[in-house]
């Protein structure tokens, strides 16, 4: 079925992310607590509970939780999870018994060689976390080398063409565009635009999330052993050693420029990336119990954090406005008229409010059917009394995203939506905004650090492609959101064509 009709390596990877999605909660199996929405007679090796779950999980869940008028349970291929109302959404928020990292550890192979993104990510000192929340908000200098990052990007990508359409790499092109933004902020200067090192993070990420999807179709007690085997994780572990190399060279040329500034007896370089904020956080401290991750580990999980979800986002946006060129036309109004007047900064990001609606419109419809994902580190009591035990997984219904009585024409896309909501006064309909029932970005302590920084980075990103090009899907292709049990993704596979611009507009951009 999938497999056929996906031939490419891409389509096994994002393949993998699902099946890593799949198994993300499998918990050991145990008494459910609550009722099973996907039980069926007969059904031992839980083959048509799986099937059920891939392709019919939201359903499960809305008549599920109506039905039974308490949480449930839906079994996974993995294991079991437990399904709460979105009316315990702010109980799951606050709640000091559930975890979100300890889940995202255990399930991603934080410890394994090679996996070592994950560690520096989860790493108890949080300094990475730290920085991204402190330091890659808002920032116009980050913006401004962000622009010409992607100015630089398009060029190669996309070229300045000849007037006609072509097709472009679809996969590749829109991951190469996000990771040359972020690179500029990330890296600095000496490695932003180095097409080595850019291989390096697109390729660790691919390699990381195909290698946890294989895992997890092994049994646990093999994995410690199985990962040895697997190309993938053997290609991680390289990328690793090639990083931490790469990137403790640059280290060092940064150390002796400051020295040799010192001694002519000038001021010293600074330099303004997450490589450097990232060194400034560390203590430093090689004695302690658990040491700080190499620069090389901070900087893949630096991509693994935001390549491909900031990715999925833009790939979203850009397939929902190839039919609206209504919409696009409005958009290329607000973005020209707000770069003209702020420069590339922030101030202009943040009144970018159309396409910041159209961002979060497109974000709703593709949103996963459950949010906050936790484990109860500690047998923990429900509003009503009820025992959740130790170790069970839960996770919030989500489904009304798409149901009519919260979004008339819920699966219509409507550009204006979310601005309409805004210019009513409703606060909490911005793109980096939660709501009561707005959970995509997580909640409460676990809300998503870099969300801010996505924003404006996706923002800048659809500002390039507004400003010069014109683009369409393929004639022909229809794009179809692959869902697989909780999740959705863009089509892999999406027939996605451009024609250069004029250059008029374009040409604030570069
Ligand atoms: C989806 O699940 C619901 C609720 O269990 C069930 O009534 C319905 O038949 C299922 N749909 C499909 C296509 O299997
Ligand atoms: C932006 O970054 C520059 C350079 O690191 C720094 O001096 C400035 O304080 C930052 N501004 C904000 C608002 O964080
Ligand atoms: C996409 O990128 C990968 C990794 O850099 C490369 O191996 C592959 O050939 C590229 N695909 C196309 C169609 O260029
Ligand atoms: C983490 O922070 C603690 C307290 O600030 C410090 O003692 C310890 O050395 C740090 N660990 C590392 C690896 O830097
Ligand atoms: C964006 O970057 C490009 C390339 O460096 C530059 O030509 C252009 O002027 C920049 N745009 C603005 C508005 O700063």
């Amino acid at each position: 079925m999938l497999l056929a009709t996906l031939p490419s390596i891409y389509a096994w990877t994002i393949l993998a992310i699902l099946v890593t999605g799949m198994y993300l909660f499998g918990a050991k199996r145990r008494r459910p607590v609550f009722p099973i929405v996907n039980k069926y007679p007969h059904d031992f090796l839980n083959q048509k509970a799986n099937r059920q779950y891939i392709q019919n999980a939201s359903t499960l869940i809305t008549s599920g939780l109506n039905k039974h008028q308490s949480p449930v349970t839906i079994v996974i291929p993995n294991g079991q999870k437990i399904v709460l109302p979105s009316s315990l959404t702010g109980w799951v928020k606050t709640n000091k018994d559930l975890d979100h990292k300890k889940l995202v550890q255990h399930d991603f192979f934080a410890g394994f060689p090679g996996f070592d993104a994950q560690d520096a990510l989860q790493h108890p000192n949080e300094t990475l976390i730290g920085v991204i929340r402190t330091k890659l908000g808002q920032n116009d200098s980050t913006m401004e080398a962000m622009n010409a990052s992607l100015a630089k990007a398009f060029r190669v990508l996309w070229g300045d063409g000849d007037g006609q359409w072509r097709i472009i790499d679809w996969h590749n092109d829109t991951m190469g565009i996000i990771a040359h933004a972020a690179s500029s902020v990330f890296v600095g200067p000496e490695k932003a635009d180095d097409g080595e090192w850019l291989e390096i993070v697109q390729g660790y990420v691919t390699a990381y999330f195909t290698a946890v999807g294989e895992l997890h179709g092994y049994p646990s007690w093999s994995r410690s052993m199985v990962h040895w085997f697997l190309p993938n994780a053997a290609a991680c572990r390289k990328y690793v050693s090639r990083a931490r190399a790469i990137m403790n060279d640059v280290l060092q040329k940064r150390r002796e420029e400051v020295k040799l500034a010192k001694l002519q007896g000038r001021e010293g370089p600074e330099y303004n990336d997450a490589l450097a904020w990232i060194q400034a956080a560390s203590s430093g401290n090689e004695h302690a119990k658990t040491p700080e991750p190499e620069a090389g580990d901070f900087q893949l999980a630096l991509a693994m954090a935001a390549l491909f979800t900031t990715t999925e986002a833009f790939r979203q946006v850009l397939i929902h406005l190839a039919a609206k060129p209504d919409v696009v036309e409005a958009l290329r109004s607000e973005v020209s008229k707000q770069i003209e007047q702020h420069g590339i900064s922030v101030a202009a990001t943040n009144n970018m409010v159309l396409l910041d609606s159209v961002m979060k419109e497109s974000q709703r419809l593709s949103a996963a059917v459950v949010a906050l994902e936790r484990i109860a580190v500690k047998d923990t009591t429900l509003p009503d009394g009820t025992l959740i035990p130790r170790g069970s997984h839960i996770t919030v219904d989500s489904t009304s995203l798409l149901d009519s009585s919260s979004y008339p024409n819920p699966l219509a896309f409507d550009a204006h939506r979310f601005l309409r909501k805004r210019q009513a006064g409703d606060k909490s309909n911005q793109f980096v905004q939660s709501g009561p029932d707005y959970s995509v970005f997580g909640g409460g302590r676990h809300i998503c650090p870099g969300r801010f920084f996505a924003a404006n980075e996706v923002k800048l990103a659809l500002a390039h492609v507004l400003l010069k090009y014109d683009f369409r899907l393929a004639e022909g292709y229809e794009s179809k959101n692959i869902r697989n049990g909780f999740y959705t993704i863009v089509d892999p596979m999406a027939k996605f064509e451009i024609k250069r611009r004029k250059p008029s507009l374009g040409e604030v951009l570069g």
